[in-house]
C-alpha cells in the first residue's frame, strides 16, 4: 500500500530516479534555487555517480519532490532535496527524509551530514524536527549571497526518537 501525506490525503510514492524524471527534476531544481545545478551534473548524478543515489517522490507520474544523497562508506551525505512548489508544506519533503531515514538504518549508515543556507528556514526547520544537530559552519561559503554554509548532522543509532511521520 503507498503511503498517505496527513494534508491533504493523496498517494505518493517513493522510488529511485530514472533518466525519464530529469525534466520533471530539472524544473523542481530551476524552480527552487538561485544556483541551480546544470542538467548534465543532474544527468551525471542518476546514470553515472556510483556514490549517488537519487530518490523520487511521485503523484501518479508526476516527480512532486526529488533528493540526492551520497553514500560514502558509514556516511550518507544529502546533497540537495526540493519539493515543487506547488506541492509544499504537504509533508512530501517529511516523507522523502523519512525515507532515508530508513535506508540509513537499513544499511547500517552511522551518520547523515548536510549542509543548509543560514537564512533558509523552511529547510533547518525540517532538519532541526528530525533531530539534525547543528555540528559546524562554513563562513561565506554560498558564493551568489556570501551566505554562511550550517553543517547539521544526524548519528544513527537504531531508532530515532525526533522522527515524526
Ligand atoms: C525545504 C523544502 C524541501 C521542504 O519541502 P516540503 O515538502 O514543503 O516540506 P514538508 O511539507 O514535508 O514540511 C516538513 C517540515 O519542514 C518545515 N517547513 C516546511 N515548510 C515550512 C515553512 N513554510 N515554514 C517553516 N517551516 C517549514 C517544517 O518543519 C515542516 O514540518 P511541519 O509541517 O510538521 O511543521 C522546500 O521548502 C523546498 O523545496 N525548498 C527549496 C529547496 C531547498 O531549499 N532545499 C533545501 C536545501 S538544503
Amino acid at each position: 500500500m503507498l503511503p498517505t501525506l496527513a494534508k491533504p490525503r493523496v498517494e505518493i510514492e517513493i522510488r529511485r530516479a530514472f533518466t525519464r524524471d530529469l525534466k520533471d527534476i530539472m524544473d523542481i531544481e530551476e524552480a527552487s534555487f538561485t544556483s541551480p545545478w546544470p542538467r548534465d551534473v543532474m544527468v551525471n548524478e542518476i546514470t553515472a555517480n556510483t556514490f549517488s543515489e537519487v530518490t523520487v517522490a511521485l503523484h501518479g507520474k508526476k516527480v512532486v519532490s526529488f533528493m540526492i544523497c551520497w553514500v560514502i562508506d558509514c556516511e550518507r551525505r544529502l546533497q540537495n532535496i526540493a519539493t515543487a512548489p506547488a506541492w509544499r508544506s504537504r509533508g512530501v519533503a517529511r516523507m522523502m527524509m523519512n525515507h532515508l531515514l530508513d535506508e540509513a538504518q537499513r544499511a547500517a549508515t552511522s551518520v547523515i551530514i548536510l549542509e543548509v543556507r543560514e537564512l533558509n528556514r523552511e529547510a533547518r526547520a525540517l532538519y532541526s524536527s528530525l533531530g539534525f544537530a547543528q555540528t559546524g559552519r562554513r563562513n561565506g561559503y554560498y558564493s551568489d549571497t556570501g551566505e554562511d554554509a550550517i553543517i547539521m548532522s544526524l548519528n544513527i543509532d537504531g531508532e530515532n526518537s525526533e522522527r515524526r511521520e
